[in-house]
């Protein structure tokens, strides 16, 4: 399948580092694309080529905020061929990855569930009605290895790896119930590698040496392999190098 066969994008959490290198690396590949982005900052200015290809919309990421952009998308008649949800959260302020029983706390487990598992969920809610059925489409939700329960053999980080894990479960419900309204839809939950971003930034000493990856390689990894996902099934847990991760 060539780069070119989208035609209208979504990106969700736009602000993240791999899903900016992924907006940059869809419009130069594709420059009719039509690209809208949603965040809860304003547009940063002057960082791409591409500004003027992109419509970029802030959300609270309030159910409500998400609401009203899916109906205000919905009234002009947009739809989606390609949808990409970012968000994810390991550490913020005081929240950060559990080492043992002893720090899991309900208030960080909240906030971590909140944003890895619940924003994305509650996107697909209102996403129904705009995301293209007529033809080829796929939806990409970040989610991580961490969060597959059979790969886990080391403990710890608890509420990174079971937010994506309740995420990928939300995310196989959602697809199974989306396939009743159309067999054109496919769904990844994606696994980037780790990259270096803010998310990863304070736990990279560890990372051998080759495997810290350039948000942009993984946004030409994506691409890649969305484009050429298979038939079946029609959702797919896959890392970077397009591998099949363990639910
Ligand atoms: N980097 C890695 O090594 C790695 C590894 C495995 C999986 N991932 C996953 O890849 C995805 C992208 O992450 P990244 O590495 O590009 O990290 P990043 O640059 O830190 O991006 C963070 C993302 O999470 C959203 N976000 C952050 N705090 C939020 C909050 N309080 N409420 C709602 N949304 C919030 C941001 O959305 P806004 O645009 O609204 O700010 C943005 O989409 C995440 O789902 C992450 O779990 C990353």
């Amino acid at each position: 399948m060539s780069d070119a066969r989208f035609s209208s994008v979504l990106v969700i959490g736009a602000n993240s580092a791999i899903a900016s290198a992924l907006v940059s690396k869809l419009l130069e590949k594709n420059p009719n694309t039509k690209l809208v982005a949603i965040s809860r900052s304003a547009e940063p200015s002057g960082t791409s080529s591409h500004e003027s290809q992109i419509r970029w919309i802030q959300s609270d990421y309030s159910e409500q905020s998400m609401s009203s952009i899916c109906a205000i998308l919905g009234s002009r008649e947009e739809k989606f061929d390609r949808v990409f949800i970012c968000n994810g959260i390991l550490h913020e302020g005081e929240i950060g990855p559990e080492k043992r029983l002893q720090e899991v706390n309900v208030s960080s487990l909240n906030k971590i569930f909140h944003v890895n598992a619940f924003i994305p969920i509650l996107w697909l809610k209102h996403l129904v009605p705009i995301i293209e059925k007529d033809l080829p489409s796929v939806v990409t939700v970040f989610s991580a290895r961490v969060g597959s329960i059979d790969d886990n053999q080391r403990g710890g980080w608890y509420g990174y790896r079971s937010s994506k894990a309740a995420m990928n479960m939300l995310l196989k419900t959602a697809a199974i119930e989306y396939r009743r309204f159309s067999d054109n839809i496919k769904f990844l939950a994606f696994h980037p590698g780790t990259t270096d971003t803010p998310l990863s930034k304070p736990f990279q000493k560890t990372v051998p040496s080759g495997k810290l990856f350039k948000p942009e390689f993984v946004a030409e990894r994506l691409i890649m392999l969305i484009e050429n996902l298979p038939e079946e099934p029609a959702l797919n847990f896959l890392d970077w190098e397009g591998k099949t991760v363990t639910w």
